[in-house]
C-alpha cells in the first residue's frame, strides 16, 4: 500500500521524521510510505486556493495520490505546529486531498507526554468534514522521551515501543483492507 506520510515538523533533525524514516525500513515489507515535507508548503490564503503555489500544489497532490495517510505529529503549545495546521488548510480545499483515506497518526516529544495534546487536536481538526478520513480508531501512539529511544542509525532502540508500533501497523493493514 502506498502511504504518503506527513511530518509535522519543519525541522531538519525532526524526532517524527526520524521516526517515520525508521517506520519506512521496518515496515517496507507491508508499507510504501513516501514522506511529505510541509517545509514548502506557502501560507493558505483563500485568494490563492483555487491556483496553489508549487509547493502547496506539490504537497497536496503527494496526499490525494496516496492510497493511505500517516501523521507524525509534533506537539507545540499544546496543539499541533502553525506549519502543519497551513498545510491541513490546504488539504481541506480544492480536491479535499484527505477525505475518506485511510489514515492513522503517530507522534513523539522529548517530554513524557508524547505530544498526546497535539494529538487530541490533529483527531478534532481532520474530524471536520471537507478533511475526514477513515481514520484508524483507538491504535494512539504516544512516544515519550524520542531522544533517549533512537541509537545513532536512527533505529528505535526500546523493546516495548517497538513490539507496540509493530501492532498498531498490523492493525491499520487490517483497517486498511477492510475499509479501502
Ligand atoms: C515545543 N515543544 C513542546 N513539547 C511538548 O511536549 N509540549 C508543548 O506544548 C511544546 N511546545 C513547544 C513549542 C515550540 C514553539 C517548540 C519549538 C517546541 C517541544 C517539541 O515537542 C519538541 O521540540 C519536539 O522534538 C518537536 O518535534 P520534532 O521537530 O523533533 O519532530
Amino acid at each position: 500500500m502506498k502511504v504518503t506520510a506527513i511530518i509535522g515538523s519543519n525541522r531538519k533533525e525532526s524526532y517524527n521524521l526520524k521516526l517515520v524514516k525508521y517506520m519506512q525500513k521496518r515496515y517496507a515489507d507491508k508499507l510504501e510510505i513516501e514522506i511529505a515535507l510541509i517545509n514548502d508548503v506557502e501560507m493558505f490564503s483563500a485568494d490563492i486556493e483555487e491556483n496553489p503555489p508549487k509547493g502547496a500544489m506539490d504537497f497536496k497532490m503527494k496526499v490525494s495520490e496516496a492510497e493511505a495517510v500517516l501523521f507524525a505529529v509534533p506537539e507545540y503549545n499544546f496543539s499541533i505546529p502553525g506549519a502543519l495546521k497551513n498545510a491541513i488548510d490546504w488539504m481541506s480545499r480544492s480536491g479535499h486531498d484527505l477525505k475518506d483515506k485511510p489514515t492513522f497518526i503517530v507522534g513523539s516529544s522529548m517530554g513524557v507526554l508524547g505530544s498526546v495534546r497535539a494529538q487530541m487536536h490533529l483527531r478534532e481538526i481532520i474530524s471536520n468534514p471537507t478533511l475526514q478520513p477513515k481514520l484508524l480508531p483507538n491504535n494512539e501512539v504516544y512516544i515519550g522521551a524520542i531522544h533517549t529511544k533512537l541509537n545513532e542509525q536512527n533505529e528505535i532502540t526500546d523493546e516495548g515501543t517497538v513490539a507496540f508500533l509493530d501492532s498498531v501497523v498490523g492493525n491499520f493493514v487490517e483497517f486498511y483492507n477492510k475499509v479501502k
